[in-house]
């Protein structure tokens, strides 16, 4: 069984990305990533903050901007707006979840389509959709980028996801399906409406684990060898401590697939690394 190092291939695209942040600087840009934060969820806090370290350790300018969570959604939207306008922002990124009164989807069409690196703008979503993909968004290109790093090529494999999230499930399930490299897999997309969830699990060469459900991934739903995509990042309490664990059980399902990625250290690292390189795609695309 091989674990699937996604600490170590962040760390090789971290370091792709500082080389093109020092391009782009050289050239006169210097590529820009303003994040945008109206939590007070200490998770999202957390998130946010390590996004602006990620900048940092690659010579990126980050800027953030806090939102206070109970003001009214049109200070988001003029936050949003201000940004869209700023010439040296190059990427946008609003921390989702927002609170109730503000309109999700309001704020996903806001943001500048060529600014929008998490992909999640309707433009770009069908972009994605039609096979022609801006950004792809970071943790399904990150996944796609821990695959082939562990040599495992879709094409022509059995790849079921599940999870329907507009995040992670339906982007990675499009990019597996979908023509070009790291795709043309047949694809099948479980849920929570799923019955016999066991069977199809069983028939993948490839799981990708997106559900938010603790260890709900067990060895007897995976077949041998097996390649297995842990996207689950869940908090429980453990032996009266609390402690991270994945969408998979791994103690369980490593001694039966071929591949797996860890929970910390497997998909997380990817998602943060991707959301570098989209923003240096944004700012080198913005000044061709
Ligand atoms: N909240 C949880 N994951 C994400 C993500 O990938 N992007 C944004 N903007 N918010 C999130």
């Amino acid at each position: 069984m091989t674990d699937i190092d996604g600490n170590a291939v962040a760390a090789e695209i971290r370091s792709g990305v500082a080389d093109c942040v020092d391009t782009l600087t050289d050239a006169g840009v210097e590529p820009a990533l303003a994040t945008v934060l109206m939590s007070d969820d200490p998770a999202s806090e957390t998130y946010v903050s390590m996004k602006q370290n990620d900048c940092e350790e690659v010579g990126m300018r980050g800027i953030h901007v806090d939102v206070d969570d109970d003001a009214p959604a049109e200070e988001l939207y003029d936050t949003i707006d201000e940004l869209n306008d700023d010439p040296e922002v190059h990427g946008i990124l609003v921390q989702l979840p927002v609170p109730d009164h503000v309109d999700t989807q309001r704020v996903l069409r806001a943001i500048d389509p060529a600014k929008d690196v998490d992909g999640f703008h309707p433009e770009n979503v069908g972009r994605l959709v039609g096979g022609n993909a801006r950004f792809k968004p970071c943790t399904p290109h990150g996944i796609q980028r821990l695959l082939a790093a562990a040599d495992v090529d879709p094409e022509g494999k059995e790849a079921v996801v599940v999870g329907r999230s507009d995040i992670v499930g339906k982007p990675i399930a499009n990019l597996l399906f979908g023509r070009g490299e790291g795709g043309n897999a047949t694809t099948t997309v479980c849920h929570s409406r799923t019955e016999n969830l066991a069977e199809h699990t069983r028939r993948a060469d490839i799981v990708v684990a997106a559900a938010g459900v603790p260890e709900m991934i067990t060895a007897d739903m995976v077949s041998e060898g097996a390649t297995v995509i842990d996207v689950g990042i869940n908090r429980v309490e453990r032996d009266g401590e609390s402690t991270l664990v994945g969408d998979v059980d791994y103690d369980d399902v490593a001694g039966k697939a071929g591949a797996i990625t860890p929970v910390p250290g497997g998909v997380g690292p990817m998602t943060r690394a991707m959301l570098l390189y989209n923003t240096v795609k944004a700012a080198s695309e913005q000044h061709d």
